[in-house]
């Protein structure tokens, strides 16, 4: 991150150059000043308009070696046209040593002066970039405390669907507990006890998956977009939360669209972000209702923009987007309150159920996903959960 700062700076290359581009710098500019003495000499003396041109080697000297170099360049440059004056008095045209000398104290103070700007440059620049490389790192430092902000709310939202997850697993033990009192009873008939180690190897295999899907779930990583489809993160989501939508006696209305291109994303924060708006549909349909789940794809129009209020600098109106839409039929939100659900810590929900972090994480994900993501009121009642992304480009075909 900080090459792109310090690679590209010419301050940093070349001031005080040393080893072959000290050689190189020191012999241009003494290359540079012996051409100007000769151009001086041709061009007929000291008094003519070409002397000014010696003020150019003084210069870059002073941009490489500063004071030290401005002085050093005026001083040679002022004394290497002295040797031409008595040539060019004996041509007949004026010289005068006084000029001369003055002349040379003038190279000096431009040297001296430039040296000094170029040194003020120097310190400009060096507090600019202990600024930059601090930014650099309270920004790396700011990313990691957002990913443990991110992890930390996961690991919250595995405490509450741990209960359920076990709850799943009851089921296939208890197939388990009575395949085998079946079996201790009857080992003898070859064909039902066949049967049975078949329910029982479905059991197993059953309670399998659902713990292993909380621990993907709960495994922490750094951000990993691998390109792949949507539907399945989507499944997999809400087959954890399977048992708080059935607790709630919710019906669930999947309108997924296998056509749409898949996407650049990490797989345990996008489920994240699902279980999360999974869990707020739950939470807002106590007693019932209706969660559809609905996935398509389409080109962005310019009432999308203003409808969704999309951040301009990440959509555009003729965008190719992936979207997933997560609709309830539950209580709404408050007109009062739509602004704030984004907020960190906002929530409307008793100590326990909510910790208002959920929608802010949904949020923060999907920034890093250069995604979006938006809440309103559906006018039936309920609400509507827009997720933006964008399609991998190598996979939409034009
Ligand atoms: N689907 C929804 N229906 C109604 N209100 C919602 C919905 N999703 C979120 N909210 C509101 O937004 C608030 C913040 O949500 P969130 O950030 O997930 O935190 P939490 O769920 O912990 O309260 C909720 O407390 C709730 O008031
Ligand atoms: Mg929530």
């Amino acid at each position: 991150m900080t090459d792109a700062y310090h690679g590209n700076s010419v301050i940093e290359n070349w001031r005080n150059p040393r080893g072959w581009k000290a050689v190189a710098t020191i012999l241009s500019i003494v290359l540079f000043i012996t051409l100007v003495g000769l151009l001086v000499y041709v061009t007929g003396g000291t008094a003519f308009v070409w002397l000014n041109m010696m003020y150019l080697p003084i210069i870059l000297a002073a941009a490489a070696y500063r004071v030290p170099g401005g002085s050093a360049a005026a001083l040679v440059g002022g004394l290497v046209l002295g040797p031409f004056m008595p040539l060019h008095v004996s041509q007949g045209i004026p010289q005068d040593y006084a000029n001369w000398l003055m002349r040379t104290g003038i190279f000096m103070i431009v040297g001296i002066v430039t040296g000094f700007l170029f040194t003020w440059i120097d310190r400009q620049y060096d507090s600019l970039k202990q600024a930059y490389d601090q930014l650099a790192l309270s920004h790396q430092e700011l990313q990691r405390t957002q990913l443990e902000l991110i992890q930390a709310e996961k690991l919250e939202s595995i405490g509450r669907l741990a209960a359920g997850v076990a709850h799943e697993v009851k089921n296939p033990l208890a197939v388990l507990q009575l395949g085998i009192d079946f079996l201790a009873i009857s080992g003898g008939d070859k064909e039902s006890a066949a049967e049975v180690i078949e329910e029982m190897d479905t059991a197993i295999k059953k309670a399998d998956r659902v713990i292993k899907g909380l621990v993907d779930y709960s495994r922490f990583e750094k951000l990993d977009l691998m390109v792949q489809p949507l539907n399945p993160i989507i499944n997999e989501a809400l087959n954890l939360v399977k048992h708080e939508i059935m607790k709630e006696h919710i019906v669930v209305e999947s309108r997924m669209s296998p056509a749409i291109p898949p996407v650049a994303v990490d797989h345990g924060k996008i489920q994240q972000v699902f279980i999360n708006l999974f869990m707020n549909a739950v939470h807002s349909m106590e007693g019932g209702g209706r969660l559809t789940v609905v996935t398509s794809q389409k080109v962005l129009g310019g009432e999308d923009l203003n409808g969704f209020f999309l951040p301009p600098s990440q959509f555009a109106s003729g965008d190719n987007v992936v979207i997933a839409e997560i609709i309830d039929t539950g209580i709404g939100i408050p007109e009062d309150k739509i602004g704030k659900l984004f907020d960190p810590f906002f929530t409307t929900k008793p100590l326990g159920k909510g910790t208002g972090l959920g929608l802010s994480v949904c949020r923060k994900i999907m920034e890093l996903h250069a995604g979006w993501i938006g809440i309103r009121n559906r006018k039936e009642g309920g609400t509507r959960v827009t997720v933006l992304l964008k399609p991998d480009e190598r996979s939409v075909s034009v």
